[in-house]
């Protein structure tokens, strides 16, 4: 890796005022050049907290509109345009819209892995460490629906005992991550705990000890005494966690599972977008993250109301009787 490009980054980083956020799938170095990592919610929370006047998002598309829903004033640069998420294009405004229609009424919790639009047209935004409490929280007699991802909507019912209505939306990258491959790498390593991510499949996390956002992960192998960890989510994840605990092993559920979209962020396309702050030439690719401020602000309340219910980060949700 170039020192130069590092040092050239570090420089205009002082000079436009700027943070580095990066998602825990990010590209290793990526994650190292970082001012913080973290999971999607402890992100947004970062956005929103910091007084730097700009932000590069180093991770998809939704997470850097988050911040921009969140933090108007701030320059929001996401060092490649088309890091997008295909979970979150599984649902439409005008798809949530005629839902809503068929179920007047029924308030709408939809996942951070959504368009603005998609959040505007929701009540409360939760993130794959808040769900559970976000749904529990609601009142008992209204059918909820749930979008966009079906499986964290059926953990979500299995956790808070909810009839969700539910939208087929399913993570490419999760969904790669079988059954087949947990029986196998717990063959293999059989004293090992298995952790997954709430977008995995029913069957797999039913091969789990404990399910729990990325962020959660990194917490729970934390406060653990096991020394061996399979870890069911996207590989970028191995990264941290090796970082932070480099005497435990840490073996990835599928060398599959790999987020292509996280993977479009390089030092370079940072470094560019860094350069003309708008949507780089040089890259042909950064962009600007705005939202457009009437979709923006009906957004910035569905995310409101997910802080208020869950005002700060609080340890992972583990399956009981797990370390
Ligand atoms: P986390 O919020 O758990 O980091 O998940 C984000 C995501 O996109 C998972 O695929
Ligand atoms: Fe979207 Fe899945 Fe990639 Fe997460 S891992 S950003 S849900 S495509």
């Amino acid at each position: 890796m170039s020192e130069q490009l590092l040092e050239k980054i570090e420089r205009l980083k002082e000079q436009r005022k700027a943070v580095i956020l990066a998602h825990n799938y990010q590209p290793c170095e990526i994650q190292d050049l970082a001012d913080f990592c973290g999971d999607s919610l402890e992100l947004s929370i970062k956005a929103a907290e910091t007084d730097a006047e700009v932000i590069v998002f180093c991770g998809v598309r939704f997470m850097a509109e988050t911040a921009a829903i969140l933090s108007p004033e701030k320059t929001i640069l996401l060092p490649d345009k088309f890091a997008g998420c295909p979970l979150a294009d599984m649902i439409t405004a005008e798809q949530l819209r005629q839902l809503k229609q068929q179920h007047p009424g029924a308030p709408v919790v939809c996942y951070v892995n959504s368009s603005a639009e998609v959040k505007a047209e929701s009540d409360y935004c939760c993130t794959s460490a808040n769900a559970v409490d976000v749904v529990k929280s609601l009142p008992t007699d209204k059918e909820i629906i749930f979008v966009p991802d079906q499986h964290l909507g059926r953990f979500v019912e299995e956790r808070t005992g909810r009839k969700l209505l539910l939208w087929p939306g399913y993570c490419h990258v999760h969904v790669v991550i079988t059954e087949e491959d947990i029986k196998n790498a717990k063959a293999q390593y059989p004293d090992a705990i298995v952790m997954a991510h709430p977008e995995c499949t029913k069957p797999v996390k039913e091969l789990s000890d404990a399910i729990l956002s990325t962020g959660q992960m990194l917490h729970y192998v934390k406060n653990s005494k096991a020394k061996q960890f399979i870890v069911a989510t996207e590989t970028g994840m191995i990264h941290p966690l090796k970082k932070q605990n480099p005497t435990v092993k840490f073996i990835a559920a599928s060398e599959q599972a790999i987020c292509p979209n996280m993977k479009k962020i390089t030092l370079e396309k940072i470094l560019w977008s860094l350069e003309d702050m708008q949507g780089s030439r040089k890259a042909g690719s950064a962009s600007r993250v705005a939202v457009p401020e009437q979709i923006r602000i009906k957004a910035r309340k569905a995310l409101d109301r997910m802080v208020q219910i869950f005002p700060a980060w609080q340890g992972c949700s583990r399956k009981a009787g797990s370390q």
